[in-house]
């Protein structure tokens, strides 16, 4: 019992581990019961199977779920759950338990459910994940330097930064992208982005924005910033050409007053 206990253990874990760090990403497109246990050739007596839905959820901090675990198996001994997080009531059924999970934070959890089918124990897991979508992103106004503009994006109070990327897109094209997933952090971050943004003239009076992007399994969170503008006025190409505008109203003016001068005079010497 002890062994086979183990052992639906460690199958179990494979199962929810296929390729160790990768596993998150294959979760994308989740399988139906991919947390199932599928019977082993040799134990046609245990054939039933666990289940624990839903097997994915992205919850904001602090929420509490329900799990329902259920089973094939006719006459269950027993369901039991392995968690770290904190219980809270469950309902029970006679092939099923929903389990509720109070004051969820941890950014990533596993919550295992095993029955006892006919002296055979199976298990299934669901990983819950918790996020905060950005209290704002704030995107300053750019700052000449050298032939760059700078651009500072900051995004505050999220979570969990290693699912964030981050954008700048000028009209609807992407200037700069970054995905964060080196930063680990279990608590929500302030994330400022700073990008040297060498503009050129089509992305004078373009509007540029700066997106935050949550992707967790499916679900997307989106939040963007205020437009702002990379002002051609302060460009260091626009200052010659500005200044030849100036230098073409002058020359138009200076024409139009010879002209009427000249006008003026004719009338004047006609009189
Ligand atoms: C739990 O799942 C079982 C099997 O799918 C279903 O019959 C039952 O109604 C569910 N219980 C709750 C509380 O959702
Ligand atoms: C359901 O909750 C009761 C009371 O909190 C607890 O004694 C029982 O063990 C729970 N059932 C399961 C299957 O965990
Ligand atoms: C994040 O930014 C907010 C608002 O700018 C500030 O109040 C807060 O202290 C910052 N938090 C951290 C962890 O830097
Ligand atoms: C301008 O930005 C580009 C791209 O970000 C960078 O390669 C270049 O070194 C920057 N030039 C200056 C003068 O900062």
């Amino acid at each position: 019992m002890g062994l086979l206990l183990h052992l639906s253990l460690v199958v179990l874990l494979a199962a929810a581990y296929p390729g160790g760090r990768s596993a998150l990403r294959r979760r994308a497109a989740p399988a139906q019961g991919s947390g199932d246990s599928s019977p082993a050739p040799s134990e046609t007596k245990a054939l039933f199977w666990v289940r624990i839905s839903p097997n994915f959820m992205a919850e904001p901090p602090g929420s509490s779920v329900w799990l329902n675990c259920s089973s094939s198996c006719p006459l269950p001994e027993g369901f039991s759950l392995r968690t770290g997080l904190q219980r809270g009531q469950n309902i029970s059924g006679p092939s099923w338990v929903s389990f509720q999970l109070l004051d969820v934070r941890a950014w990533s959890s596993n919550v295992h459910c095993f029955v006892t089918c006919a002296g055979v124990t199976r298990g299934a897991t669901a990983r819950i994940n918790t996020y905060k979508r950005p209290h704002s992103v704030i995107l300053e106004p750019p700052v000449l330097e050298g032939s760059n503009y700078t651009l500072r994006c900051h995004v505050t109070h999220v979570f969990p930064v290693a699912f964030l990327v981050v954008s700048l897109r000028s009209g609807g094209r992407v200037i700069y992208s970054e995905s964060l997933e080196r930063f680990k952090g279990p608590n929500l971050a302030n994330v400022t982005l700073t990008y040297e943004f060498p503009a050129r003239p089509r992305d004078f009076w373009q509007p540029v924005r700066c997106h935050a992007r949550l992707s967790l399994d499916g679900l997307v969170v989106s939040s963007r910033s205020a437009p702002v503008m990379i002002d051609f006025a302060w460009s260091s190409v626009s200052k010659p050409l500005a200044s030849t505008s100036i230098a073409a109203l002058v020359v138009i003016f200076l024409v139009v007053g010879a002209a009427y001068l000249r006008k003026y005079l004719l009338m004047q010497s006609q009189a």
